[in-house]
């Protein structure tokens, strides 16, 4: 057992005890990012005087030592140290000695922690966007290709009105737009440094907190030290950006599943996002959809569960806080395990252009714009409501398209129709006409198309 402290204690620690309280099997993960705070502590330490140049040079010789050795695997990181601000420290002071000792001058693990997972999860936070974007790029490349891809649009799971599919996947690229730039709210709102808060109380030292939070790529200090060292807000957030991220990928997935399936065979997903049965010989079954749509309740309980230990907290810093480490980082896991598996089975999949035009035309999804005919020739609206569900009881009864009857049938249901209903009423026309903002109709979709191409060129980082 490694320790930081002990020197008021006159028992060991009970092994149980020990292995309760002891972090490093999981804040290892920040081993980088602590290492980096460290060295920035500690150029600040010597800009102000508190340690020598040369002590300076030497921890961060120490340091970057351990450092090399660990990413080599040269030096393992063991659960003989309690967390992995321990393990640092104990091998820096095996290395250098007596130098070693002053790298906690000025500064708390409580600080420190907050430092590291605040360093890691900035990154975090970039990565999710920057998968998120390569989604957005095959999104936007589908919707290139199918402005003119006629499918029907569903409300209540019901054939709806015909839309295209670049319309449908143009719904999803606004959600995941919008998942995007809730990522980057969030770097810019947590992107403040916590180190130099010390416990809670900040110090006594003269600490250049400016000069660190430059160092480390971060706007400037946190302001208050308390709120420093248990402010969590940022995990919070990132939480819920994270579930917000698996609620739409477990939408657009459920909604495969669907189209994959044999009653609707509006896709086809490439047999290597595919399994089969161990049983059934036929089977082709949309595993990756449904167990991405099933980890969506695995990031939900992490934002839940962090909310939850937060919620009696009193200030500063409590043990309590540890908590917060092994579930966002699974969290993240999670999430970017899902978001690159999606998109390589969105690149991949095969929509069956033929099956889904010929569902939108037997779904009666042309039967507003009938009604409009209707009303275009000065019938009332609700009197055109009445003959086209007339029409369309008479299609259901003789198993017709609106588009598959004669003029004759028309016209004995109401003699206002011409032979111009044809044109009306087509899946192309009832699409095209459809030219308001946010509608399916081809020109309205490519004014579209071009902004998310600026979208997706011009952006640089806005953080
Ligand atoms: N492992 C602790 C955490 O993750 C580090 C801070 C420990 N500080 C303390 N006072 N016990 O929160």
């Amino acid at each position: 057992m490694a320790q930081l402290w002990g020197g008021r204690f006159t028992k060991e620690t009970d092994q149980l005890v020990y292995r309760f309280n002891a972090s490093i099997s999981f804040d290892q993960k920040f081993y980088r990012q602590d290492m980096e705070g460290s060295m920035a502590h500690v150029r600040m330490l010597a800009k102000q005087g508190i340690l020598t140049e040369e002590e300076r040079d030497k921890i961060l010789e120490g340091i970057k030592g351990i450092l090399a050795d660990v990413e080599s695997g040269k030096l393992q990181i063991t659960d003989q140290y309690e967390d992995i601000h321990s393990f640092v420290e104990a091998n820096l002071i095996d290395r250098i000695g007596d130098a070693g000792k002053k790298l906690h001058t000025g500064r708390s693990r409580n600080d420190q922690v907050a430092l590291d997972m605040r360093l890691y999860t900035r990154d975090e936070v970039l990565e999710t966007e920057k998968l998120l974007r390569k989604l957005l790029k095959v999104l936007l490349g589908i919707m290139e290709e199918n402005t003119e891809t006629i499918m029907p649009g569903f409300t209540h799971l019901q054939k709806a009105q015909p839309i295209t599919l670049a319309h449908h996947m143009g719904a999803y690229f606004e959600m995941f737009k919008r998942d995007c730039s809730r990522l980057q709210d969030i770097y810019k709102r947590m992107n403040y440094c916590p180190l130099g808060a010390g416990a809670l109380a900040g110090t006594t030292y003269p600490l250049d907190r400016e000069y660190t939070a430059k160092l480390l790529g971060f706007y400037g200090p946190m302001l208050n030290s308390m709120d420093a060292v248990s402010d969590r807000d940022y995990l919070i957030e990132y939480l819920s950006a994270m579930a917000t991220i698996m609620m739409h990928l477990s939408r657009f997935c459920e909604e495969i599943i669907i189209w994959n399936s044999n009653e609707y065979q509006f896709v086809e997903i490439d047999d290597a996002y595919s399994t089969g049965s161990s049983i059934m010989p036929q089977k082709k079954n949309p595993d990756i959809a449904e167990l991405v749509r099933g980890k969506a309740g695995r990031v939900y309980g992490a934002l839940m569960s962090l909310l939850t230990t937060l919620k009696g907290i009193p200030l500063a810093y409590n043990k309590d806080m540890q908590e917060d480490k092994e579930l966002v980082f699974d969290a993240i896991d999670t999430v970017k395990g899902c978001v690159a598996l999606f998109t390589g089975m969105l690149d991949t999949l095969r929509f069956r252009k033929e099956r889904m035009n010929d569902s939108a035309r037997h779904g009666f999804t042309n039967a507003t714009d009938a009604a409009d005919y209707l009303v275009n020739h000065g019938v009332p609206f609700r009197d055109a409501h009445g003959i086209v569900g007339r029409l369309v009881l008479y299609c259901i009864e003789h198993q017709k398209a609106l588009d598959d009857m004669s003029l004759e049938e028309y016209q004995a249901i109401s003699p206002v129709f011409e032979a111009d209903i044809y044109e009306a009423i087509s899946m192309e026309t009832c699409v095209n006409k459809r030219l308001t903002i946010g509608a399916p109709g081809k020109e309205a979709m490519e004014r579209v198309i071009e902004t998310y191409r600026e979208y997706l060129d011009s952006h640089v980082r806005t953080v």
